[in-house]
Parts: structure tokens; C-alpha cells; sequence
């Protein structure tokens, strides 16, 4: 990533924040209108299980210029989400819901630039998770 892609994210992180209930609404929204099948995997309260989405991502976007340091924790998560059931392929679905939640919550700053920088961030934490996924197996 680069510095620039960086700084993109965190400013429109910076957006999102105040709106991150809504967000999160929206995402799963999206998320089971692109596969209903996707709903039952998750077992728990939606409300909280976007609060924890949240906290992970902003941790993700904190951490931007120093990934090395959430490889642990992306590679842990990756191995829970093998678990409650979630395939490679599922991450494109939550990719493509998570640029439609932003593309929502930004409006006309969701350039293709800012677009590009999170479609690189988000390639880069699923290959850590799906790796450790199929190492968990
Ligand atoms: C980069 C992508 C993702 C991030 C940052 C993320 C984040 C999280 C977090 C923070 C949790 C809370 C529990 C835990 O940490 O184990 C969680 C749980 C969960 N995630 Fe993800 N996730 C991602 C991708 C996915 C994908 C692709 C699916 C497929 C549908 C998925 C389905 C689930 C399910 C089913 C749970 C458990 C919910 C429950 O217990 O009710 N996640 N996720």
C-alpha cells in the first residue's frame, strides 16, 4: 500500500466512524441480500457482531503502515472464521458488501482512488485470514 492509499483510508475511516451503527446495518443488510445463505452462519446478536466488525476494521485501518504487527491477529481470526463455517469465496461477497457500504456512507468521496486503496487493503488482510484458514484445517 501506499502512503497516499493510506492516508485515503484513514481520512475516510475518519468518516465512517460517526456512522458506524448505520454502517454496519447496511453491510450485513447488503450482505444477505447478495446470499441469503450467508445468514445462518451468524449465530449471535447482529447489533454487537457489527460493533466487533467495526472494531476490527478500524484496528486494521489504525495499523495500515505497519501491517506485521496485526498479521497475529489477522491470522487468528482467519482461523475462528474457518470455523464458524466461512470459504474463500464468501470474502468476495463481504468484499463487494463492504464497497457497497462505503460507496453508500461516502457518497461522492468514494473516488475510484479511495476505492482502489480499500480493495488493497481488504486483498491484503483475507489472504492473511483465508491462508490461516486453510492452515487451521
Ligand atoms: C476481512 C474480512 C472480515 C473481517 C474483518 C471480519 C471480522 C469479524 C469479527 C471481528 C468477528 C467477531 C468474532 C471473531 O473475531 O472471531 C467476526 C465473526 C464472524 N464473521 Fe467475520 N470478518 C471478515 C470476513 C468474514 C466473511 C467473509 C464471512 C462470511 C460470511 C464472515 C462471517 C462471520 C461469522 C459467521 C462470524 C461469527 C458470527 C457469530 O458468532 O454470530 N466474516 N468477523
Amino acid at each position: 500500500m501506499t502512503p497516499k492509499q493510506i492516508e485515503l483510508i484513514r481520512a475516510s475511516w475518519d468518516k465512517v466512524l460517526p456512522i458506524s451503527t448505520t454502517a454496519a446495518e447496511l453491510f450485513y443488510g447488503k450482505l444477505f441480500e447478495l446470499d441469503p445463505e450467508l445468514r445462518p452462519l451468524f449465530k449471535g446478536d447482529l447489533t454487537e457482531q457489527g460493533r466487533k466488525l467495526m472494531t476490527m476494521l478500524g484496528t486494521v485501518v489504525r495499523s495500515l503502515d505497519n501491517l506485521d504487527a496485526i498479521v497475529p491477529v489477522a491470522q487468528a481470526s482467519g482461523a475462528r472464521h474457518a470455523g464458524y463455517g466461512v470459504t474463500d469465496e464468501m470474502y468476495d461477497t463481504v468484499a463487494e458488501a463492504l464497497l457497497w457500504t462505503l460507496a453508500q456512507g461516502l457518497g461522492n468521496d468514494f473516488t475510484d482512488e479511495l476505492k482502489e486503496a480499500w480493495v488493497a487493503a481488504y486483498i491484503i488482510l483475507s489472504d492473511v485470514m483465508k491462508e490461516a484458514a486453510k492452515e487451521a484445517a
